[in-house]
């Protein structure tokens, strides 16, 4: 009891100054009105009883109130709450239990976002090694079977030779499209926006892949529609997405053309590569932005595919605060779009 009153108002003594000014106020006006000094020290000792006794009344319910927040954040601790429902303060605490209730849900939201993150960095680390796999066991395959005889034989030997290069250059291909997915994810790859001529550009990059269409006897197009259009963007990053595109279009398609083309806007120029491809199914359509989402693995394998190249052209279309968009027909082809500032 003695106990409990001695804690009350020893949490109460948080409101001692409050106090005792206020005791000083009523003392002094006891003082004013009342001359009779045999009735003001009665008065003043009765003053200083109730007012324990407040200091009592007031200590104990900040002890309540205390404990009761600090059950919450103790449980909060020890995980006990799966939702901000189950946590409840006293009625009027209720800004306070909103207060916590929103914290709850943070931290909860940010250990899932963590938790999330980090499983995907242990998919990809799994998706790396067995990209990375391929090409090494098969480059190892051809270094022993010739190491094994096939060396001499001249029907063989310059056969493994070339796919054992092939998958060198797969394997370079990889890497590549590794370290720029990870400049790009951890936010290290610095853009340097400026304006540039679209026409130009796009027809250098068209003239690079001019044989390689031919090869496939895939007709590759691009009619310069305004000449000395000024487009505005990170020229070499671009450059890379315009690559990815038209090398994809390339190789998905088997007959018909690559067409490269693009339509003006008020602001904008709607930047368009159409092909007559194979087309991608749509249940895949969402999932080609992925890394390492395939439509057709073995497909994409056997043309040097790295299944890197569409995850890194979404990165720098939405770095310059555009979208990418897809449309396709399978067995007819696709058609890639996004936007850039004129
Ligand atoms: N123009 C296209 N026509 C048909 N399918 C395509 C086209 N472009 C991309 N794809 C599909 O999307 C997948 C992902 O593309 P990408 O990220 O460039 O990887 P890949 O290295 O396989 O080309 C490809 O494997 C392919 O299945
Ligand atoms: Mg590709």
């Amino acid at each position: 009891m003695w106990n409990e009153i001695k804690s009350n108002i020893s949490s109460a003594l948080v409101y001692f100054r409050e106090f005792i000014l206020f005791l000083i106020l009523v003392v002094l006006i006891i003082f004013l009105l009342i001359d009779n000094t045999s009735l003001s020290v009665p008065l003043i000792i009765l003053l200083i009883v109730v007012g324990i006794i407040v200091l009592n009344l007031i200590g104990r319910r900040r002890i309540k109130e205390i404990d009761e927040i600090k059950e919450i954040i103790s449980s909060i601790r020890l995980s006990k709450y799966e939702s901000s429902s189950e946590i409840f303060l006293s009625k009027h605490l209720d800004a306070l239990e909103n207060e916590i209730k929103q914290m709850f849900e943070k931290t909860k939201n940010d250990i899932e976002y963590l938790e999330r993150l980090q499983k995907m960095r242990s998919q990809f680390l799994a998706n790396v090694s067995h990209e990375l796999r391929t090409p090494i066991f098969a480059i190892q395959g051809y270094i022993e079977t010739l190491l094994n005889g096939a060396l001499n034989d001249p029907k063989v030997n310059k056969h493994f030779l070339g796919k054992a290069e092939l998958h060198t250059v797969n394997l370079s291909n990889l890497l590549n499209d590794l370290i720029d997915i990870s400049m790009i994810e951890s936010g290290e790859m610095r853009m340097s926006y400026r304006y540039f001529d679209i026409n130009e550009f796009i027809k250098n990059i068209v003239s690079e892949f001019s044989l390689i269409a031919e090869e496939k006897n895939v007709q590759l197009i691009f009619n310069p529609a305004n000449i000395g259009l000024q487009v505005f963007g990170d020229k070499e990053r671009l450059r890379q997405v315009f690559v990815n595109l038209i090398q994809n279009a390339i190789k998905y398609t088997d007959s018909g053309s690559v067409e490269i083309g693009y339509e003006e806007e008020k602001k904008f120029v709607n930047i368009i590569v159409k092909d007559t491809g194979i087309g991608i199914p749509q249940e895949d359509i969402d999932r080609i932005f992925e890394r390492f989402y395939r439509v057709d693995k073995a497909r994409s394998k056997a043309v040097g595919g790295t299944g890197l190249g569409l995850a890194i052209v979404k990165h720098i279309i939405d770095a310059h605060s555009s979208k990418i968009f897809v449309e396709s027909v399978l067995g007819e082809g696709s058609k890639f779009s996004f936007k850039l500032k004129k």
